[in-house]
């Protein structure tokens, strides 16, 4: 076989292996090398994303949102369930079933568009004429030369200081989603994405869930009027979460664990669970890669360098998705895999990092694109608020799930959207309205005067954008 490549993709997560098959659809001969095994030994691509992450993650978020609402919502439609329980070894072979479907989609997408893949740690060689030699450490070593190559070797796990996972009693995200039955009482570190997720999952299925977070305010990067009202949702769940919360030292045990923090008044406390998941943020991942061989420049962070373009200091090298600045996100890195791959063929690719959407998918979901109204004090940049509870809307009332609100910030002159942030049922869902209408540059009189479905959720929009020039009509 000829080792020969236009483009190398090294990793594929979501950014690695769709640049992988919008390169083959441009044309380009494509390698994709990929490390990740399931349990198995098979090749597993999809990387963090669909192995440990965003897909396993959102079917167990399911398969125990299914169990909260049978225990806590049906009666109230008059539906009685018996003796209800859930079956956990049952719903973590679902959600292995759901990651190996994704597995196997994208080892169909590579042989339907011509991508030759190789499961195996990739290292970079040297720089030959004309492009790199790139080596794969499979069960039959190879040499691949590639003209160009995309770096998309995703991100880790950050350990505690003298933490390390032992994935049974100290978890990561990867242990969380295999916990084989429901602690009577589970610590999370971090209140981040991560944490509330995964100590969503866990709290719902039964377990007394306590996140510590080192940071004094809830959510810092979600609009403060929208944390608010997701943090009072969480206390009624019971999902507690204490903030500045300084952890300074973890006994673990196979018995369980004991954390020692200083709480925010500064007094010393410990708590005890069976176990812990570490969820503090993730690292760039580029071990095994052998950066230096090219010259391939790293921040302090371990990042690699790119411009706005995905270009790195060595022409010919690209890089993106969570190994590059920016939102550790699937579809970030999706969209610069795109993005580099159209550069490559000598097109324009383009990623609006303005409108990128959040969503955090606890019950109730919070979702947001563009700025917070705290990010625009910061900048002095005037603005003004349009808010509409799904209180006031009819199908939230007849789904039976009427927490939270859309808010919407538009430029006081211009009317522009800036914002629009969302904390209530189906917000992941409702977030890809604001997106198209701020990726089309819509004001809020364009997104009030249009025509919505009734009774839907999307309606919100449309009134808190009514709300911006203080005429809802509902509320
Ligand atoms: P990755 O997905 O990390 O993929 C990198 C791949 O490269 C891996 O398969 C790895 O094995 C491989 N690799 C690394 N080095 C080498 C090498 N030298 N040779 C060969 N292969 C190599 N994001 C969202 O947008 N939505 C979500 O709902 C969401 N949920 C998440 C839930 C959890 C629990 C976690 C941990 C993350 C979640 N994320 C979510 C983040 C998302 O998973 C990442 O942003 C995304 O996976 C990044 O994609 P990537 O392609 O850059 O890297
Ligand atoms: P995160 O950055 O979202 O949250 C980490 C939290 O831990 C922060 O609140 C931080 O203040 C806190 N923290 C850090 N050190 C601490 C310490 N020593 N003690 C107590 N608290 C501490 O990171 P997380 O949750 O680990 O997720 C990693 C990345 O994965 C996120 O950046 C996100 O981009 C991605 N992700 C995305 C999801 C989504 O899109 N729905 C879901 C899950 C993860």
């Amino acid at each position: 076989m000829d080792m020969h490549f236009d483009v190398i993709v090294i990793g594929a997560g979501p950014g690695g292996y769709i640049a992988a098959i919008r390169a083959a659809q441009l044309g380009m001969k494509v390698a994709c090398v990929d490390a990740w095994k399931n349990k198995d030994g098979k090749p597993a691509p999809g990387g963090t994303c669909n192995n440990i992450g965003c897909i396993p993650s959102k079917a167990l978020l399911q398969s125990s949102e299914n169990f909260e609402q049978a225990k806590h919502h049906f009666g109230s439609h008059g539906i009685s369930t018996g003796d209800l329980r859930m079956d956990v070894t049952t719903m973590l072979e679902r959600k292995n079933q759901v990651v190996k479907s994704s597995n196997e989609g994208i080892l169909y997408l590579f042989r339907k568009n011509k991508v030759q893949f190789f499961n195996g740690l990739a290292s970079f060689t040297r720089a030959v004429d004309g492009g790199f030699e790139v080596s794969v450490a499979a069960d039959e070593a190879v040499t691949l030369v590639g003209k160009q190559i995309i770096v998309a070797t995703g991100s880790n796990v950050r350990p505690l200081p003298n933490l390390p996972f032992d994935e049974r009693v100290v978890l990561s995200n990867d242990g969380a989603l295999d916990i084989a039955a429901v602690p009577d009482r589970l610590a999370v570190i971090g209140a981040g994405v991560i944490g509330l997720e995964l100590g969503s999952v866990w709290r719902r299925l039964g377990a007394d869930v306590t996140i510590l977070e080192g940071l004094p305010s809830f959510l810092p990067i979600v609009d403060q009027a929208i944390a608010k009202e997701a943090k009072k949702a969480f206390d009624k769940q019971n999902l507690k979460v204490e903030l500045g919360a300084k952890v300074r030292e973890v006994n673990a045990t196979e018995a369980g664990v004991t954390i020692h923090y200083t709480d925010s008044q500064g007094q010393t406390q410990s708590l005890q669970a069976d176990k812990v998941i570490v969820a503090i943020g993730r690292v760039p991942n580029t071990e095994g890669l052998n950066p230096a061989a090219v010259g391939l420049q790293l921040d302090e962070r371990g990042a690699v360098v790119v411009d706005d373009e995905c270009r790195t200091n060595v022409p010919g090298i690209w890089a993106i998705g969570d190994v590059v600045r920016g939102p550790m996100l699937a579809h970030k890195a999706e969209e610069e895999g795109v993005a580099v791959a159209e550069r490559i063929a000598g097109q324009h690719g383009h990623v609006d990092f303005n409108t990128i959407p959040n969503v955090i998918y606890t019950s109730p979901e919070i979702a947001w694109v563009g700025r917070t109204e705290q990010q625009l004090k910061e900048q002095g940049t005037a603005y003004r608020i349009g808010s509409f509870p799904f209180m006031a809307n009819g199908r939230a009332r007849a789904l039976g799930d009427t927490t939270g609100l859309v808010k919407v910030i538009a430029d006081p002159a211009t009317d522009e959207i800036l914002g629009v942030h969302v904390v209530g049922p189906q917000a992941s869902e409702l977030v890809a309205e604001a997106v198209i209408a701020m990726a089309f540059k819509a004001s809020s009189e364009d997104i009030a005067r249009i025509c919505f479905a009734h009774p839907t959720l999307s309606e919100t929009f449309k009134e808190a954008s009514l709300a911006v020039d203080k005429r809802a009509l509902n509320f």
